[in-house]
């Protein structure tokens, strides 16, 4: 008898446990189902909350704003559901500074997409460097976004954010990144695991640069380390010592006298829209 009981127990022991995993599996399907937006929830319009929009739109993948759209309408000016997003936007939800930029004159990070501000942030990175509009900060003009990333014509360019975004950028060199000097033809490549660009055009891949140079740390800059693109790391410098590459171009001066059109003799910059431009500027 008492085994009987037993057994009976077991029994009912096993069937909790299968009814408990069922009951997790029917959690999950709720919380699959929770990001598809109905009303919104508590906190949708509280920055910094956990359910504000704009965190639901990174950690969903819904950047494109097309599930917006759908009842906000396509201008965002109230659709179906009556409610505007000018209230708090003063311009359009597809304005680049919204997501990208600070929110007011750049449209390049910091800001991340995930909020990060940081330089050592991959979605940060360098950005600021290579594009500031601090003069002083600057060895050349701008850099352009086409030469790391594909030419977008708008906000709804499908290479842009498309219709299954990963909320990350693809880089692309175009441009200057692979101008072809002499006998130089660039083959730059992103590595994501190391952070690093290697044979790019802009950082040693051209007539005398520092391509020839084996050395770690030269022409492969690293994305997250402003210092791995001293002066010297692309093409040599006669102040620190770094030798010209072997090539053709002469060695052992103590200026760089024949580039006076871009530098003077204490190789300060006198005309940096001619550095880094494409073009080995000699004599003029
Ligand atoms: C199924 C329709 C629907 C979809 C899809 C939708 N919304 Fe809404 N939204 C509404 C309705 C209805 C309201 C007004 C009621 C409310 O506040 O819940 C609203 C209100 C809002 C508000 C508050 C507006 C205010 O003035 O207080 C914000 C912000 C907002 N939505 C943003 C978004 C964003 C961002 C998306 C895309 C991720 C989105 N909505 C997708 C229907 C929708
Ligand atoms: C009640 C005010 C309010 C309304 C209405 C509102 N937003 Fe926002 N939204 C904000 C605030 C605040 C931020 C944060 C701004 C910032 O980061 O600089 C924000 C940020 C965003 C961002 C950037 C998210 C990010 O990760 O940086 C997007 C995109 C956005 N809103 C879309 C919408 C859309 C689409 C609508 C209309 C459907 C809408 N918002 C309506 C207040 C609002
Ligand atoms: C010198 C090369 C370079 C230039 C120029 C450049 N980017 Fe980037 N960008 C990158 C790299 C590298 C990443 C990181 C890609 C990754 O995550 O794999 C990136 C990432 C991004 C991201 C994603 C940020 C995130 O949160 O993950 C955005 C947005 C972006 N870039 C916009 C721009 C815009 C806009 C411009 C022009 C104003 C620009 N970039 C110019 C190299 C560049
Ligand atoms: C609502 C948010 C949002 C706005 C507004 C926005 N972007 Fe983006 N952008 C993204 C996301 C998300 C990505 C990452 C793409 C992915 O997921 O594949 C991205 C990526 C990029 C990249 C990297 C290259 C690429 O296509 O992956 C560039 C450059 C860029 N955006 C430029 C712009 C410009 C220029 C504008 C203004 C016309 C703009 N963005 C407006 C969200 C936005
Ligand atoms: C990010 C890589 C990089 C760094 C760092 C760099 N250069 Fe250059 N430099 C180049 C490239 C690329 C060229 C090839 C010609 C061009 O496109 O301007 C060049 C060419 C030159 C020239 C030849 C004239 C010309 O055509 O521009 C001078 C002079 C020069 N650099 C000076 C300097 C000085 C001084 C520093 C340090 C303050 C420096 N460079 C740092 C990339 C770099």
């Amino acid at each position: 008898m008492k085994k009987l009981l037993l057994f009976y127990l077991l029994i009912f022991a096993a069937t909790s446990i299968i009814i408990s995993f069922n009951g997790c599996s029917e959690v999950q399907e709720d919380l699959i189902t929770a990001q598809e937006i109905g009303t919104h929830p508590y906190g949708w319009i509280y920055q910094g909350d956990m359910n504000f929009h704009g965190k639901y739109l990174y950690n969903y993948r819904q950047y494109n704003l097309i599930v917006c759209k759908q009842c906000h309408g396509n201008d965002y000016n109230g659709g179906v559901s009556g409610k505007t997003c000018f209230t708090c936007h003063l311009s359009s939800p597809e304005d680049c500074r919204l997501c990208h930029g600070d929110g007011s004159t750049t449209i390049y990070p910091p800001k991340a997409l995930n909020g990060e501000t940081s330089g050592s942030y991959i979605g940060v990175g360098t950005h600021p460097a290579h594009m500031t509009r601090d003069t002083g900060k600057r060895i050349s003009l701008p850099v352009r976004c086409v030469a790391c990333h594909v030419k977008l014509s708008s906000f709804e360019d499908n290479v842009h954010i498309g219709a299954n975004p990963d909320n990350i950028a693809e880089v692309v060199f175009d441009s200057l990144s692979v101008t072809t000097t002499n006998d130089t033809t660039p083959n730059p490549i992103w590595n994501r695991n190391t952070l690093t660009c290697s044979g790019t055009y802009c950082h040693g891949n051209f007539k005398n640069g520092n391509f020839r140079l084996q050395t770690p740390n030269y022409q492969d800059p690293v994305w997250n380390n402003p210092m791995s693109s001293a002066c010297g790391s692309c093409h040599g410098n006669p102040q620190s010592g770094n030798p010209m590459p072997g090539g053709t171009h002469p060695q052992n001066f103590s200026t760089c006298f024949c580039h006076s059109s871009v530098i003077n003799t204490q190789l300060q910059f006198i005309n940096r829209a001619k550095h880094i431009n494409g073009i080995v500027n000699y004599q003029e």
